[in-house]
């Protein structure tokens, strides 16, 4: 069965788009089928494997909100997909015109289920989704965790990094109960840890303490590497795959993916 996860937390900068596309940079290269949709209006993802986004005449956002366009949803999904460089990575994309979905979708039918309704039927042609979504807990990330057979929530080794947390869970909790009762949390990462600091290992101690068990044991180290690889247009583990960064991603991903 195909696995989908919505790498999620409305906190800022925390790094899910980083662990988004690390993620699945290691299971395409594992081999594996990958589809990442980028559900940002930042569109992060989407730069982040080296697609000009200015170039793009659809995405995420047609799917969503083309009503003609999803009559066919195989063939919706595939007029919008890119092949990536990098083999078996497909991306689904987000412009810009995508900040204008939760203002287009306030009103629609089945506004929540409409990432779903179109994915669904592709589902087969992946073992694996990843689903990168907005800091923020409107309507597209709604319709991300409707879609995902888990969550996957990053929080920073930071001051406050539990803040937020409650309602998060809240959200998940709500789509659980009226949208996708398959929906788990997946599993959290603990992202930008700094073992020489004081801080991140009271941060980290802290989030183990809160969340036991769902916690993943390998925690992303703060690495320059990680930040850089985006501007080359691709993730760390391609970019440089020797960085401690990249490391951390593999093991990160055997733990998140045991079975892949
Ligand atoms: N482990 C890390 N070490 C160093 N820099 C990192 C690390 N993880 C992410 N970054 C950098 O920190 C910034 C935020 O990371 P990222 O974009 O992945 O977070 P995000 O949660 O997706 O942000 P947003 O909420 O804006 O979508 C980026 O510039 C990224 O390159
Ligand atoms: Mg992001």
């Amino acid at each position: 069965m195909t696995q989908s996860l919505a790498v999620v937390n409305q906190k800022g900068g925390v790094g899910k788009t980083t662990t988004a596309l690390n993620l699945a940079a290691c299971a395409a290269l594992e081999g594996q089928r990958v589809l990442l949709l980028d559900t940002d209006p930042q569109g992060n993802a989407t730069t982040g494997l080296g697609v000009d986004r200015s170039q793009l005449d659809a995405c995420v956002y047609d799917l969503l909100t083309d009503d003609q366009l999803r009559e066919d949803p195989v063939h919706a999904l595939r007029s919008v997909l890119i092949e990536t460089e990098i083999d078996n990575l497909h991306l689904i994309p987000a412009t810009i015109d995508l900040a204008g979905a939760d203002l287009t979708l306030a009103n629609a039918i089945a506004r929540d289920t409409r990432l779903r309704n179109i994915l669904e039927p592709s589902l087969d042609e992946y073992d694996i989704v990843l689903i990168d979504t907005a800091p923020s807990l409107g309507l597209l990330t709604v319709n991300s965790l409707a879609a995902a057979t888990g969550a996957l929530i990053p929080i920073q080794a930071e001051y406050y990094a539990l803040e937020g947390l409650a309602q998060l869970m809240k959200v998940v909790r709500l789509v659980q109960n009226q949208i996708n009762p398959a929906l788990k949390i997946e599993g959290v990462v603990i992202t930008m840890y700094d073992g020489r600091a004081n801080l991140s290992a009271e941060v980290a101690d802290e989030v183990r303490a809160h969340l036991g068990p769902k916690v993943y044991h390998r925690a992303i180290p703060r690495n320059v590497r990680l930040a850089e690889a985006p501007s080359h247009g691709l993730p760390a583990v391609v970019y440089d795959p020797s960085c401690r960064g990249a490391k951390a991603y593999w093991d990160l991903y055997r733990e998140v993916f045991p079975n892949a």
